[in-house]
């Protein structure tokens, strides 16, 4: 299968949607800007704030990275839905104090409770030991995004 077209126009803010691209689930997040907020307040909880060993698309952009984005649009994250520990799908716990008492929002791994941000940065002191890839995508209009 080739790349994957997809219409976020109907996304609402702080809803996410699932997409399949070669066999995987993808994730597109529309990301509030108080949700964009919480991100540099993660720094000293994560693996690798900077994502230096994740996967990403070469043309990401550093200051994203820097800023904890990992996105092209900072509003709409778009992820590879696969915990990178043994490959569950995490599930979207966007809800502050959802899942602790400073839970700012991100995503929760059913298997072995690896924990992840808003960017998919993973939480330190958990099993997953990298945080969840960007696939290569790009926007054919505003809201238009193409995976692949
Ligand atoms: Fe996600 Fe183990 S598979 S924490």
């Amino acid at each position: 299968a080739g790349p994957v077209e997809v219409d976020v126009s109907k996304l609402a803010v702080g809803d996410m949607m699932t997409v399949q691209w070669r066999g995987r689930p993808i994730w597109i997040v529309h990301r509030s800007k108080e949700e964009l907020a919480t991100l540099p307040k993660m720094v000293p909880y994560l693996v690798d704030p900077y994502s230096h060993q994740s996967q990403q698309p070469p043309d990401m952009g550093n200051l994203h990275l820097q800023q904890g984005i990992r996105a092209v649009n900072p509003e709409y994250l778009v992820l590879v839905g696969i915990c990178t520990h043994l490959g569950c799908i995490p599930s979207y716990m966007p809800e502050p104090g959802s899942v602790s008492a400073r839970w700012p929002g991100g995503f929760l791994c059913p298997c072995h409770g690896s924990q992840y941000d808003l960017s998919g940065r993973v939480l330190a002191n958990f099993p997953a030991p990298l945080n969840l890839p960007v696939p290569p995508y790009y926007f054919e209009t505003d809201t238009l995004i193409k995976i692949g």
